[in-house]
């Protein structure tokens, strides 16, 4: 059966008012409601960055310069990249020599008309089909309702601005605590990447209401112990859609001392190598800031202090691991850190097995294989923490689209169904090659006996 509920549009704005005064913590709601109220001050120091295309950068070696200006890097070609800036990153992009094309602003989709009142947080109107916050979270607790057999939410901790982070868990017998093995989904790490949401609102769906109909999904819900935490930046992923117009938003929305500029950027601040080599920014204005210190932002501790929870034993539970990202259909594992593929904490057979698996997914999903730092260097990123840190084995998904010809950060929301059942196959890959990784490369009997 199919949970129709999980894809349902949005009744009015009224209603959606209304939700979120009921639930939207205090905090949250101040922060929202003064955007009612702009000063022309803070109008000003909210530009909206916008997407350029930069010619000229051909190497890791010259997309690490590029970042180090602070500005993201969304899309890598061969020989150009594009890039999210604003006026004053651009200047310093351009003093560099390279040649810049500006993308335009992020798409307006309001074609009916019909507008969100200036401080409210909702999809505009043409993108109804992405679920807002609220949204969402009635979603999952609507599927949890109608399969608490095999579905339960918790709370996990609380974002910045007070909203609830979940960890969703699907298996057979949910409320024990099963010798099972352990896989988790996060999705959101970044404020504008709103499909990665509907990627998990799919997977709920999936694996709740098709556990009686479909072989795949029941030998998976029964022989493992899935956890999918389906927002890691809630704040972020809010203000994104203020007023109804997108806001090219990345990182989360934690104030910095000493500073006017707001957010950290999530994926670069989990414990492991933080900082370490040139993979991340020391300014609170870049969008690679990567925060004061390592699990700063409350997001990404709240969900480290889960993920250490799952020790059982002396043994971490969880054995694989998807963070889901758009955009570029990337298939990627780690490190990010360095462009070694063995160094201390990952042998060749590790690597190898990264590396089997993760191009058995992305045949399945017609993704990109590749390491993280093929792409630019990171440090402080969720996968070489899990990996270096837990020993589990973490790969990063870049979903649709391929490149900015298609929206970018914001498809349109007739590509969610299509887009987000596109990884079905992949992630029951991953799920089957939970119970021991190394089977990939023939090493069952060495590692896992
Ligand atoms: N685009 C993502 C980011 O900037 C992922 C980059 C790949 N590196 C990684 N370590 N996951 O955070
Ligand atoms: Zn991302």
């Amino acid at each position: 059966m199919r949970l129709q509920h999980l894809r349902g549009r949005r009744t009015t704005a009224v209603a959606a008012l209304l939700t979120m005064a009921l639930a939207v913590p205090i905090a949250a709601q101040a922060t929202e409601d003064s955007g009612a109220h702009d000063s022309a001050a803070a109008k000003a120091a909210a530009e909206i960055p916008r997407q350029y295309r930069v010619t000229g950068p051909d190497s890791v070696a010259d997309r690490d310069r590029l970042a180090r200006l602070g500005v993201s890097l969304d899309e890598v070609a061969k020989k150009s990249v594009v890039i999210t800036a604003d006026s004053a990153q651009l200047k310093k992009v351009r003093a560099l020599g390279w040649r810049t094309k500006s993308l335009g602003g992020p798409p307006a989709r309001d074609s009916s008309g019909k507008k969100v009142r200036p401080g409210v947080a909702d999809f505009p109107s043409d993108d109804s089909g992405y679920h807002t916050y609220d949204e969402a979270l009635k979603a999952i607790d609507e599927a949890v309702a109608a399969h608490p057999d095999i579905l339960s939410k918790q709370v996990i901790g609380k974002s910045h601005e007070g909203r609830d982070l979940l960890a969703v868990k699907i298996s057979d017998n949910v409320g024990e605590d099963e010798d099972e093995p352990e896989v988790l989904f996060t999705h959101h790490q970044h404020a504008r990447e709103h499909l990665t949401v509907e990627m998990a609102l799919y997977l709920i769906d999936e694996f709740g209401g098709k556990y009686g109909s479909d072989e795949a999904i029941k030998k998976a819900v029964d022989g493992r112990e899935i956890w999918i935490v389906p927002d890691l930046n809630p704040d972020g992923g809010e203000y994104d859609i203020t007023g109804g117009e997108y806001q090219m938003w990345r990182k989360n929305r934690q104030p910095n001392e000493g500073s006017e500029e707001i957010g950290t950027d999530q994926n670069r601040n989990w414990d492991f190598k933080w900082g370490c080599c040139g993979g991340s920014s020391e300014d609170p204005g870049a969008e690679d800031y990567r925060g004061a210190a390592p699990e700063s932002a409350p997001e990404v501790k709240v969900v480290s202090d889960f993920v250490r929870s799952r020790v059982v034993g002396g043994k971490q539970q969880i054995t694989a691991a998807i963070d889901f990202h758009t955009y570029g259909e990337l298939v990627m594992w780690p490190w990010g850190w360095t462009q070694d593929e063995v160094t201390d904490g990952m042998t060749q057979d590790d690597i190898d097995t990264f590396k089997a698996i993760g191009k058995d997914m992305a045949a399945s999903n017609d993704y990109t294989p590749q390491q993280d730092s093929a792409l630019y260097t990171t440090d402080g990123a969720i996968d070489d923490y899990l990996w270096g840190d837990q020993k589990i084995f973490a790969y990063t998904y870049e979903m649709y689209p391929g490149d900015s010809g298609s929206d970018g950060f914001y498809p349109p929301d007739e590509v969610i169904e299509k887009e987000t059942a596109r990884n079905r196959e992949s992630v029951l890959k991953l799920l089957d090659n939970a119970d021991c990784m190394y089977k990939a490369i023939g090493k069952e009997d060495q590692y896992c006996k």
